[in-house]
């Protein structure tokens, strides 16, 4: 990096910083003795900090947000050019960008029609929230307004979507949260929940059919899952499990709302986590890599029955009255067509293939090595490794210990997260997700990463 490029006064940012700015996720007492790290460039898979070190960053931003990795001039160029030609105006006219996208995202998502844009991935989840509730006050008269979510699933961090949400620790002392909202199991495997199972997936589904029986199946309006959970510990789904929620959902008209937050845009290695799974969705909502964080962007799609249920016009309150302000930026939707023109041209959904299989092969070596390693979980460029302080009683690896493994990572120059403030007692996952664009290098030098930390922090 080019160190002029800090300007004069790095010392007065790291002040102002300290001095003004209330960062996400974190305890500012820490703040108190260590200086705020201050991420100044990034270009491709490496990012450096104030203090001019580099990292390799294997979490796409810290949330698995950068897909097509830091510096893309082609997006900041588009982005430039369509701002100067017409940066803004309320999504109840058109832009040329907005309808570009949209055509170009329903071309990957066959049986969808509709999308509706806003800015954040909570905010894409609200809106189908409120679509649900306003089918079930005008189709379903006043019934089936009940929305289901799962276990350590997280769809948001405003009040609704938190009532959404299955991470305790996430929404500790922010209740008293919407009504309406009801939880069902989660399907991970490793912590078994229905130990006479059969067909773990089946089971785990049919804990669902169970919650909407005890429900009444007519006060269920939508369910609500991530395709694969990620800050809850990258769960991936156990085989049978998809298969059997559609079913449950068609036999009690349940509409099926997948989170594509995390997953959508390519880091399973298809467009959609949901696309290796054989679902066919209602709603798909997604954020994060929609832009790989070059805007501010997030899409609700859904399909021409749910848009149609919307069109009637005898009815003064019968269309969507909602409206997202900055969902008119024109930023997001040209950052999003540059964005997954990158991931064609590039060829990324095979290369996360490829590397997702290294990564895979690589935790499963590190597996064999090192007894901390419980499980390993993941597909594509995603993946998750839970640490347990002992293989046979499974009981998770002390948080602390975790959070050391993560920060000896940081201090050899390779940024991995771990699951944090989500589920109580199981904050002991490192989860992984490099840009879409890493290499069998990038990939060696994460886990190798890993290696050396678990040995320094576990032996
Ligand atoms: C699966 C999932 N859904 C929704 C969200 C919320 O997205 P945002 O932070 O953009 O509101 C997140 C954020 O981490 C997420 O992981």
């Amino acid at each position: 990096m080019d160190m002029t490029d800090l300007g004069n006064d790095i010392s007065g940012v790291i002040q102002a910083d300290r001095a003004h700015v209330w960062h996400h996720l974190m305890q500012h007492k820490s703040l108190e003795t260590n200086d705020p790290k201050i991420i100044v460039e990034g270009k491709g898979m490496r990012v450096w900090d104030a203090s001019g070190k580099e990292h390799l960053d294997a979490v796409s931003g810290g949330v698995w947000t950068v897909n097509v990795g830091y510096g893309r001039t082609s997006i900041a160029n588009a982005v430039r050019d369509q701002l100067i030609k017409m940066n803004y105006f309320s999504n109840s006219a058109g832009s040329i960008p907005g309808a570009q996208f949209a055509k170009k995202l329903i071309e990957k998502m066959p049986g969808l029609s509709r999308v509706y844009y806003s800015n954040s991935g909570s905010e894409a989840n609200e809106k189908v929230f409120k679509m649900v509730r306003q089918i079930a006050h005008r189709v379903h008269g006043g019934k089936k307004y009940k929305i289901l979510f799962r276990e350590r699933d997280y769809h948001g961090t405003t009040i609704a979507a938190l009532s959404a949400g299955g991470q305790g620790e996430r929404n500790a002392h922010y209740g008293p949260f919407t009504p309406g909202f009801v939880s069902v199991p989660h399907c991970l495997e490793y912590r078994n929940q229905f130990p006479d199972a059969v067909d773990y997936g089946v089971a785990a589904a049919n804990a669902i059919e169970q919650v909407i029986l005890r429900e009444g199946a007519d006060t269920v309006g939508a369910l609500c899952l991530e395709p694969i959970t990620a800050g809850g510990g990258v769960i991936t789904p156990p085989d049978g499990y998809w298969p059997r929620v559609q079913e449950i959902c068609e036999k009690y008209d349940i509409l099926l709302h997948i989170d594509e937050v995390v997953c959508g845009v390519g880091r399973t290695g298809e467009w959609f986590g949901y696309q290796n799974y054989d679902i066919k969705p209602d709603f798909v909502t997604m954020a994060k890599g929609v832009a790989s964080g070059y805007a501010a962007i997030s899409c609700t799609v859904t399909t021409d029955a749910v848009f149609q249920m919307f069109k009637d016009d005898t009815d003064p309150l019968g269309y969507f009255r909602d409206i997202s302000t900055f969902g008119g930026c024109t930023a997001g939707p040209v950052a999003a067509l540059e964005n997954m023109a990158i991931i064609e041209r590039e060829d990324l959904l095979n290369n996360t293939l490829k590397m997702g299989d290294r990564l895979m092969e690589n935790l499963r070596a590190l597996q064999n090595k090192h007894n901390v390693i419980g499980d390993i979980r993941g597909k594509g460029l995603f993946a998750g490794a839970e640490l347990v302080a002992d293989r046979k009683t499974k009981e998770p690896a002390g948080e602390k210990m975790v959070q050391a493994v993560v920060a000896h990572c940081m201090s050899h120059g390779v940024i991995i997260g771990a699951t944090n403030r989500s589920v109580p007692g199981f904050n002991n996952t490192l989860c992984l997700s490099p840009a879409l664009i890493a290499t069998s290098d990038d990939i060696d030098q994460i886990t190798d990463a890993i290696d050396y930390a678990l040995t320094a922090v576990f032996n």
